[in-house]
């Protein structure tokens, strides 16, 4: 078969990179390098390969466990298998860490979401020393377990020791994927998730210009400038080439208290008097604001194309645009649009579409991010309004060939709405995206943040808006920027000298 140079061959990606699994059960275990005795990582990649997943066609075959491995940069460093020289052609942005001071200026990780706080409070002393993440999928919990227990068992036996994220009382501090309300696709708070995903083409030829500036696997540059690779020929860019960067962010969600914010808000006589013509219940008003935070309704519906009530047909609709017209950066031209859907609804923030950008932000469409995440924790029962101690929220896997022109650019953005030029988002007093905004910037390093989530509503007067002070629903409990290699690459680290590997390309 000829090589094509510009489509990755998927039998050399890892799975996780190209697809969404849906494998019902996860776990996700952290570990370090240093600590424990007679370290052999070449013995420990070499137990794993047998079950590492790549991104080929498993036709009928689907696996009942498999697993895939990303590497921190402090973790790369230590395996020796890229000179020191030339492990500096990293991005920056992956040798320094996502606790690093240029991150946090887009990440906003401030109070209890502080580096210092990550990892159940262990912070820096396990910022500095997380070396590798290991994603074990299970199609029962039987097939998982068993499958990590071969994980830990060979990291004991090679001098690994595991960092647990969270307290021991929630599922032995370990990472394991939940399924919410019994449904496989919802998360917590309640909403459907997985439903809009980038093109994940590796070929340039083809691709819209609102997505040359999204790069996925490493080595196939989209963009003119935005592939930091690297993509040389030293021995980096050959380790790196066909692997993709995985910010793995762990985030609490405090479900009570978004409950009880929905729950307050239905009852504030203000949102009551302005949404009267619509002859909502209480329950139906909690709804219509949970589908305004989010962009979406629960069932998965956007505002943009069922605005008055969530409809079957539309519940995994990914097409669909926010009608700026005008061409005109920084015009006005859409309070239609916002009377369906918020501009800083969480998905209009996290994927703008065609709204205008202002200059500053480009002229090549928004960052976009493939997501691979998974709730983890035990779901909160019944709308509870109190919260019950429960360690719950979203294992994060947020994916892209660009960690600072991708998921930063897109968290700077979500943290400070001043990305288009609509009056509303006026950049010396920018809002937050309604759902992710960080809220206590606003009290610390960023007073100017507007703290309100502004609704426009149709009605007596299209003037007429709902103007919401946000709580914070969130806090981060840890962060690691990983790279997912290519199973070459990691059948190199487990020392196998003629790995096997069939074609099929991108
Ligand atoms: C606990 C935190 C979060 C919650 C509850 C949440 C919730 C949601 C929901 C319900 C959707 C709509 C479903 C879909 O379009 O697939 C969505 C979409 C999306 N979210 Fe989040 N999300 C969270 C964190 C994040 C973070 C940290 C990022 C970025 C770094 C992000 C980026 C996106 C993107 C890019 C979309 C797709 C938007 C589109 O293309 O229309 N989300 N999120």
């Amino acid at each position: 078969m000829l090589l094509n140079p510009n489509q990755p061959n998927r039998n050399n990606v890892q799975g996780l990179i190209l697809r969404g699994y849906t494998h019902p059960c996860s776990c996700h275990l952290l570990f370090t390098f240093t600590g424990g005795n007679n370290f052999n990582s070449k013995a420990f990649f070499s137990d794993l390969y047998p079950k590492l997943q790549s991104a080929a066609d498993w036709g009928n075959n689907k696996p009942a466990s498999m697993l895939n491995i990303g590497l921190t940069y402090n973790g790369l460093s230590l395996l020796k298998v890229i000179s020191p020289s030339d492990l500096t052609y990293f991005p920056s942005t992956f040798q320094n860490g996502p606790s690093d001071p240029g991150s946090q200026d887009s990440l906003g990780d401030v109070g209890e979401s502080s580096p210092e706080k990550w990892w159940n409070n262990q912070g820096n002393a396990v910022n500095n020393k997380l070396h590798c993440v290991v994603h074990v999928y299970g199609m029962t919990s039987n097939d998982l377990d068993e499958l990590v227990s071969q994980v830990t068992a060979s990291a004991t036996k090679n001098g690994l020791v595991e960092i647990l994220p969270l307290a021991i009382k929630d599922n032995g501090g370990r990472l394991y994927q939940s399924i919410v309300q019994h449904d496989p696709a919802k998360i917590h708070f309640g909403y459907t998730d997985g439903i809009s995903e980038p093109s994940m083409n590796a070929n340039p030829s083809g691709n819209t210009s609102a997505e040359t500036n999204n790069n996925f696997v490493i080595g196939y540059p989209k963009g003119s400038t935005s592939d930091p690779g690297p993509t040389g020929v030293d021995t980096a860019s050959r380790f790196a080439k066909d692997g993709c960067y995985n910010a793995f962010r762990i985030i609490y969600q405090d479900v009570a208290a978004f409950n009880l914010f929905l729950k307050q808000s239905a009852n504030n006589p203000e949102v009551k008097k302005k949404l009267s013509h619509l002859n909502l219940t209480e329950a139906e008003t909690e709804e219509w604001l949970a589908a305004k935070l989010c962009g979406r309704w629960r069932n998965g519906s956007p505002l943009m194309l069922s605005p008055d009530k969530p409809e079957a047909s539309t519940a995994s609709a990914e097409d669909f645009m926010y009608g700026s017209s005008s061409g005109i950066a920084g015009a006005d031209d859409d309070v239609p649009s916002s009377l369906k859907c918020p501009f800083s609804a969480h998905t209009r923030v996290a994927n703008p579409r065609d709204q205008l950008l202002s200059g500053s932000e480009g002229t090549n469409g928004p960052p976009r991010i493939a997501r691979r995440g998974m709730p983890y924790g035990a779901d909160l029962k019944n709308g509870a309004t109190t919260d019950d101690g429960v360690d719950r929220g979203l294992i994060g896997i947020f994916l892209c060939g660009n960690l600072a022109g991708q998921f930063e650019k897109l968290y700077s953005w979500m943290n400070f709405n001043n990305f288009s030029g609509k009056k509303i988002f006026n950049p010396r007093k920018p809002p937050q995206d309604a759902l992710l905004g960080t809220r206590d910037l606003h009290s610390t390093i960023f007073p100017n943040i507007t703290n309100t989530f502004t609704i426009p509503v149709s009605g007596t007067s299209a003037a007429e808006s709902i103007v919401l002070t946000m709580p914070s629903f969130l806090t981060t409990r840890g962060t690691a920027y990983c790279l997912l290699p290519s199973i070459l690459s990691i059948a190199k680290l487990a020392g196998i000298k003629k790995p096997k590997l069939s074609s099929q390309w991108g």
